[in-house]
């Protein structure tokens, strides 16, 4: 991606459909019993990815990518099993072992890759489903989960997961009995998750809060359902027009889902207005510093924080940023400072201190959230910046530099040589 940087982004963009929504959402028609349509669904290399890996299972995948509508129907699955080649690009694959397992009492999973910002894990995961009564096996580099049926109990995570909630809560609406899952993520995806499995007939309560409560059902239906804007793409564009002085409105975000990260940009100097339905920034001069904790929802979401980071870069002061949910998530750091930005990082912590200018230069992109921080930072930089190893934004932004032309940037793919 070639940016010319300098320019003060004004506008309004539409927010495409949550990636980290409509991945659970598309996985949990493997536990219906008839086609399931979903609207809104981003266009996405990570979608791709998983429609091809349901489809490598039998599942007969419509996605229409123009359209953004994906039409599933889990009938034709025959296989339960997740390579290691469709697993390795994307974590979120993993979402299909509650699901497979709950159903079919069987699964064979690739343990997962995906972005390189820790380790990840998935113990929460496996252990969750054991005491749903799966039996658990790691065999070279797969996990082999069995059940004849899973039984409903109490699941009480060591850490608020986002992932592992989902995946137990998928396999709980077909568990035999009630399961309490406690010390739940809250993450608004989650919610929609479970509206969704509702919309199938399942029987949930409290997604949103740290305990949920389910009663499973011996089968489900199918559904229709929409998923919910992409708070991190939303949040993106606003740090894009703040750190550039600009005032950008983002369509289609309910402004809740996003608060955490709201409050941070008003301390640091933005007029926020709120909707159900968009959220508006306007800048006011140069921001001010602003120290940021990533944590679970409501909290800082760590997926904003490189983005954050990058506004902080041209910021009057010196800010502190705290990574607590991800052990290895500030590679953006030395791709910044190659763009003239003052940052130092000790331990779980960056301390940033606002520069008046950054300049132009070729950076690289190391995952998916870097790679949007280092297109703020260009933006904001005098000269010419280019992003390579852009393929990392392709996996979870749809038409960013289209949005970002709409709003007035000067910013063109390339192909890279
Ligand atoms: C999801 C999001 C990701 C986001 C993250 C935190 C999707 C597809 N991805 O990822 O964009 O950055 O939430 O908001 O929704 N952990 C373990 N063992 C486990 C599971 C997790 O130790 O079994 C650790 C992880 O290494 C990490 C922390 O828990 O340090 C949080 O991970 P988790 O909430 O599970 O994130 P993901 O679901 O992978």
């Amino acid at each position: 991606m070639k940016i010319v940087g300098g320019k003060a982004l004004q506008g309004s963009v539409e927010v495409s459909g949550a990636k980290n929504a409509a991945l659970p959402v598309l996985v949990s028609a493997i536990l219906a019993n008839g086609p399931c349509t979903f609207e809104r669904v981003p266009d996405l290399m990570d979608i791709r990815t998983l429609a091809k890996l349901l489809a490598n299972m039998g599942m007969k995948v419509d996605f229409d990518r123009a359209a953004n509508r994906a039409v599933l129907d889990p009938t034709s699955i025959h296989s339960q099993e997740a390579p290691y080649e469709l697993v390795k690009t994307m974590r979120a694959s993993v979402f299909v072992l509650g699901p497979l397992v709950a159903k079919y009492g069987q699964a064979k999973v690739s343990l997962p890759g995906g972005c390189a910002i820790g380790a990840r894990p998935i113990n929460y995961h496996l252990t969750g489903l054991e005491k749903l009564g799966a039996e658990i096996q790691l065999e070279e580099g797969y996990v082999l989960a069995r059940a004849k049926r899973l039984v409903g109990n109490r699941v009480a995570f060591e850490y608020p997961s986002v992932g592992a909630t989902e995946n137990i809560l998928m396999a709980a609406v077909l568990a035999k009995g009630e399961s309490i899952l406690e010390n739940c993520a809250k993450e608004p995806e989650i919610v929609d998750l479970a509206r969704a499995l509702r919309a199938m007939g399942a029987h949930i309560e409290g997604e949103g809060t740290e305990t949920i409560r389910v009663q499973g059902r011996d089968t489900l239906g199918s559904c229709a359902h929409q998923v919910i804007g992409d708070r991190i793409e939303a949040g993106t564009f606003l740090s894009a027009g703040f750190a550039t002085g600009g005032a950008v409105r983002v369509n289609g975000i309910d402004s809740e889902f996003l608060e955490p990260v709201l409050v941070k940009f008003e301390e640091a100097g933005a007029l926020i207005e709120r909707g159900k339905e968009f959220i508006a920034l306007q800048s006011r001069g140069r921001p001010k510093a602003t120290d940021v904790t990533t944590l679970p929802h409501p909290g800082f979401p760590t997926d904003m924080q490189a983005q954050f980071m990058a506004a902080m870069t041209i910021a009057d002061g010196a800010s502190v940023i705290t990574e607590t949910v991800f052990e290895n998530r500030f590679m953006h750091v030395p791709e910044l400072t190659r763009l003239g930005s003052d940052i130092t990082v000790r331990g779980k912590s960056a301390i940033v201190k606002g520069k008046l200018k950054l300049k132009g230069a070729p950076v690289m992109a190391t995952d998916l959230r870097a790679s949007a921080s280092l297109i703020i930072a260009g933006l904001c930089a005098e000269g010419e910046t280019t992003v390579s190893r852009i393929y990392h934004l392709d996996r979870g932004y749809e038409r960013m530099e289209t949005k970002l032309r709409a709003l007035g940037a000067d910013v063109e793919r390339v192909s890279e040589s």
